[in-house]
């Protein structure tokens, strides 16, 4: 096995600000987090757009699609992989999964933000401390201020009422373990640089224009 000391780390000949000078932008990663059903993905959709219609760079890094891949579970992968690489690499939804999901997500956060691309993420990343290890890994990669992240604060009977994907009635039968909010923990961010209330009736567009604003401003040149 490599020793840590054995991997050295090289800076490219391109910089970031190379990157971001050629696309008149600053990078950052915008990360939304909040219940399952809370509305994080479709205000990251609408985000992405409204940044991508006002000519920003941007790239979508959403829950459910990065597990058909980078995080795909176990099943997904021991036809191809085998039994044992299924059980090592692939994900599920303990605590220590979840762990390694946020990590590999931040690690390819931290590279797009460092690409110049405004990268928008949208995972329920229920636990404080691997949100706290996310920010830190964007901003030693890159700068200070670059990780922005958003608190989709919708009440619990509201996202299990909305239940877009069935998942709350399943938890509540017992079907899926470890739910958030049922049967495991959702640990909301003390100090987010925006928290959205997503039970006040405000449209997901209503809420992506006010993430919009701020992220407009962090992202432009100085
Ligand atoms: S995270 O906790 O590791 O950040 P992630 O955002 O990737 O979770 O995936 C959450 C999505 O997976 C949810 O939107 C939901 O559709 C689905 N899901 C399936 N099982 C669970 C579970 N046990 N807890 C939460 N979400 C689950």
């Amino acid at each position: 096995m490599a020793e840590r000391s054995d991997i050295v780390w090289h800076d490219h000949t391109v910089s970031r600000e190379d990157r971001e000078r050629l696309l008149g932008q600053r990078g950052a990663v915008v990360w939304f987090t909040g219940l399952s059903g809370c509305g994080k993905s479709t205000i990251a959709n609408e985000l992405d757009r409204l940044l991508n219609q006002s000519g920003r760079a941007t790239a979508l890094l959403d829950g459910d699609n990065i597990r058909h891949g980078l995080c795909a579970p176990p099943a997904a992968l021991v036809d191809e992989h085998g039994e044992s690489f299924a059980q090592r690499f692939g994900l599920g939804f303990g605590e220590i999964d979840r762990e390694e999901n946020i990590r590999r997500i931040g690690s390819v956060a931290a590279l797009m933000a460092n690409a110049g691309l405004i990268t928008l993420t949208a995972f329920v990343s229920p636990y404080r401390r691997d949100r706290t290890r996310v920010r830190r890994i964007v901003e030693q990669a890159g700068r200070p201020g670059d990780f922005i992240e958003v608190f989709v604060d919708t009440p619990l009977e509201v996202c299990e009422q909305r239940d877009p994907k069935g998942l709350y009635k399943k938890a509540r039968a017992g079907e899926i373990k470890h739910f958030t909010g049922i049967s495991d923990p959702y640990e909301p961010p003390e100090s987010p640089e925006i928290r959205l209330d997503g039970g006040s009736g405000q449209s997901p567009l209503e809420m992506a224009e006010i993430v919009f604003g701020s992220v407009r401003s962090r992202t432009t040149p100085s």
